[in-house]
């Protein structure tokens, strides 16, 4: 939901081509959070001396991609790609757009003015953008764009003109602003009235600020500075005097190159050196020294911001020989499931260890429910694991989408314990409903791919999923380390009941064969790319299942309608009878899963009913289920496993499907129209 990105170098001379190069490599990155349209906001002179050249900013914008962002820049004239800076920061935007079609004047940054005295950029949305808008027309501020962003870049201006002291620090200025907004932020400002200085915040979304340096970092933590008071930040236009050890670098060590960014794949390739930063924080750079500060103290905050060494590797981002990062995912989860697993479970001693969970442990399995919230792809692992975590926890468990949780006003208790699935860790409905949760007094579990992710950083207690970055908007390694990840915790959650071991000991077996069980389905990619050119032309597609693959009705049909655009809906096969049947005839394109389990004969009685109709299903069932194989015109069959398991290797066939499928349409695979990756709004 829009990529930002920054990039300051301070002693670092690089050229303006190669600041452009680091700022649109930046954002090819965060392409996945939004591709409507994009934009630069660089240092604009063209003179020998990059101080003087940084008394006007210049702002590059396109609608599209990144890379007809890219081929604007090249089509510059009134810039020298060749001008060297010694000291320099850009800024740098991917847009998702919410408010204001997709158009150059809609881009970020937004500006100031026409002479772009501030430009800011912004992922979230500010909802008392209106009321702020009013007051500036007032103050015959005006407006260009449709867009919300466009308010906070004239608000800070308003504040710096109508400021008390000249001594006012960039960072105190975008604190006032700060506290002006309502609603959801990642913000990065830049201004010709403080040249080669950045500040960030964020609230609600998230704010990575990376550091690289030629001299090792004199402390792996930035303390945080407070106002002494809350109560007179009118009259304190300064802040407090940093003492030398707050900050990270020693004044006469130089050269140090600072990336803000959504998030950590858009840095690594730069530096593993990273600060997460907090709701409300300010962190400035300014004489390429990285200041953070909030405004006062609350109970529970932490006074220091960790520097962490990002464990990520580039190649992990990268697509390599596939076609796209989605087919890459896709054919990456014989690993990434290992990787879910690996330190986890003991495949010889039939033992489950989940050290995020250790200290709480006792206190799940003391629980009256399980809540599991989450949205989209990952309430579908909820969906799908809903029923071992119920047969093994002997818990009652509700799995909510976690905006009609919140709608509900859902009632939670002390002794509930609340589970929040999410690869990004940022979905604003999910972490919406984790904090009130957490206010209703339940114990809160995330389930996240992205460390230091707000998901991962608010809840008491939880379990990285360790998929690796994940980049194709459609969710599909995720979905399938999250199942395995719930698939463990219920293993854990009764590893002491003597009449459950038989069981256990048989999902743990199931687990260990499972990457190769997933090599064997990707083996199908062919069959499954013949199929799909059959099916492309269609309009519909109907998905049916009951029981453990219901999950994968469900994932299968969002994932078609999300990258193919066609119709597709995953039905309850025990359903059928009370609607979806009518849908059915010889036209109809439907999939049927099949599996041996406590379901098969209530789905071959399904099966006969879509028949009868003239229906012809295509079937996903067991490699050795001749009845099955016999009984149907067209079947895909996958290994057998482990029924709890299963549903991992049913959905495979139907993420190649959606995939070939997009394919075959002429579709962007990983960036589908009107989506982006995070949904932090
Ligand atoms: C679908 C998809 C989305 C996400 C949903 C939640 O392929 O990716 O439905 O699953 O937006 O996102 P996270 O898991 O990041 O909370």
């Amino acid at each position: 939901m829009c990529g930002i990105f920054a990039y300051l170098n301070y002693h670092v001379p690089h050229t303006r081509r190669e600041i452009l190069e680091v700022l649109i490599k930046g954002l090819r990155r965060l392409e996945y959070r939004g591709y409507d349209s994009a934009g630069v906001g660089i240092d604009g002179g063209n003179s020998k001396d990059w101080e003087s050249n940084s008394k006007c900013i210049h702002l590059i914008k396109q609608t599209g991609k990144v890379q007809a962002l890219d081929e604007e820049i090249q089509r510059q004239q009134d810039i020298d790609l060749d001008v060297e800076f010694d000291v320099h920061l850009g800024i740098a935007h991917t847009r998702w757009a919410t408010h204001g079609v997709p158009s150059p004047v809609n881009s970020h940054p937004q500006r100031s003015d026409k002479t772009n005295e501030f430009i800011v950029i912004h992922n979230g949305i500010i909802t008392n953008y209106k009321d702020l808008k009013k007051f500036l027309e007032s103050k015959n501020y005006e407006f260009e764009s449709e867009t919300d962003t466009e308010t906070i870049a004239k608000l800070v201006k308003y504040m710096y003109d109508n400021r008390e002291s000249n001594d006012i620090t960039f960072a105190t200025l975008v604190e006032q602003v700060t506290q002006q907004l309502e609603g959801a932020f990642a913000l990065v400002f830049k201004s010709v009235h403080f040249p080669g200085q950045a500040v960030g915040s964020r609230r609600g979304g998230p704010l990575l600020i990376g550091v690289r340096s030629d001299h090792r970092l004199s402390t792996d933590h930035i303390p945080i500075l407070y106002r002494s008071s809350g109560k007179d930040k009118k009259t304190c236009n300064t802040l407090p005097r940093m003492d030398e050890d707050t900050c990270l670098f020693p004044v006469d060590e130089k050269a140090v190159e600072y990336y803000f960014a959504s998030d950590a794949s858009a840095v690594i390739e730069h530096t593993n050196r990273v600060i997460f930063l907090e709701d409300d924080d300010i962190a400035a750079v300014s004489d390429g020294r990285l200041s953070i500060h909030r405004i006062k103290r609350t109970a529970g905050d932490h006074p220091a911001r960790a520097i962490q060494t990002l464990q990520m590797e580039l190649q992990q981002i990268m697509k390599g020989n596939f076609s796209s990062f989605m087919q890459k995912e896709i054919f990456e989860q014989p690993e990434s499931v290992v990787n879910t697993m690996r330190g986890r479970v003991n495949f010889e001693n039939n033992t489950v260890i989940l050290g995020g969970l250790k200290d709480h442990i006792k206190e799940i399995q003391r629980c009256r429910r399980l809540i599991m919230i989450a949205c989209g792809t990952s309430y579908h692992a909820g969906v799908a694991t809903r029923q071992v975590l119920e047969e093994l926890t002997e818990l009652p468990v509700m799995v909510e989408l976690a905006s009609d949780f919140l709608d509900r006003n859902t009632p939670v208790f002390r002794d509930d314990v609340c589970f929040f699935i999410s690869q990004s860790g940022e979905t604003a409905d999910t972490l919406l409903a984790l904090r009130y949760c957490k206010e209703r007094g339940a114990l809160t579990v995330g389930i996240t791919n992205t460390v230091g992710s707000s998901i991962s950083r608010e809840t008491d207690c939880g379990v990285h999923i360790n998929a690796g970055p994940e980049i194709g908007v459609a969710s599909t390694k995720a979905y399938t380390s999250q199942f395995v990840a719930l698939v463990m915790f219920a293993l854990l959650m009764c590893d002491d009941r003597i009449s459950v071991q038989p069981r256990r000991k048989e999902i743990i077996q199931g687990l260990r064969i499972l990457p190769d069980l997933i090599k064997e389905v990707l083996t199908l990619d062919e069959e499954i790319q013949k199929l799909a050119a059959e099916l492309y032309p269609q309009k519909s597609v109907l998905i049916m299942g009951r029981g453990y693959h219901y999950a994968t009705c469900l994932e299968g049909a969002l994932k078609i309608k999300e990258i193919t655009y066609m119709h597709s809906e995953g039905i309850l096969a025990g359903e059928l009878k009370h609607g979806p049947l009518a849908l059915v005839d010889k036209l109809m394109p439907v999939i049927m899963i099949i599996m041996r389990d406590h379901t098969y004969t209530k789905c071959q009685n399904a099966l006969q009913q879509v028949v009868a109709r003239q229906g012809r299903p295509i079937v996903i069932c067991d490699k050795e289920d001749n009845e099955t194989i016999n009984n149907s015109k067209r079947t895909i069959k996958v290994p057998h496993c482990v029924d709890c398991l299963q549903g991992i290797l049913s959905v495979i066939p139907l993420q190649l499907l959606s995939f070939h499928l997009a394919v075959l349409r002429g579709y962007d695979v990983d960036c589908p129209r009107n989506l982006a990756k995070s949904v932090t709004i």
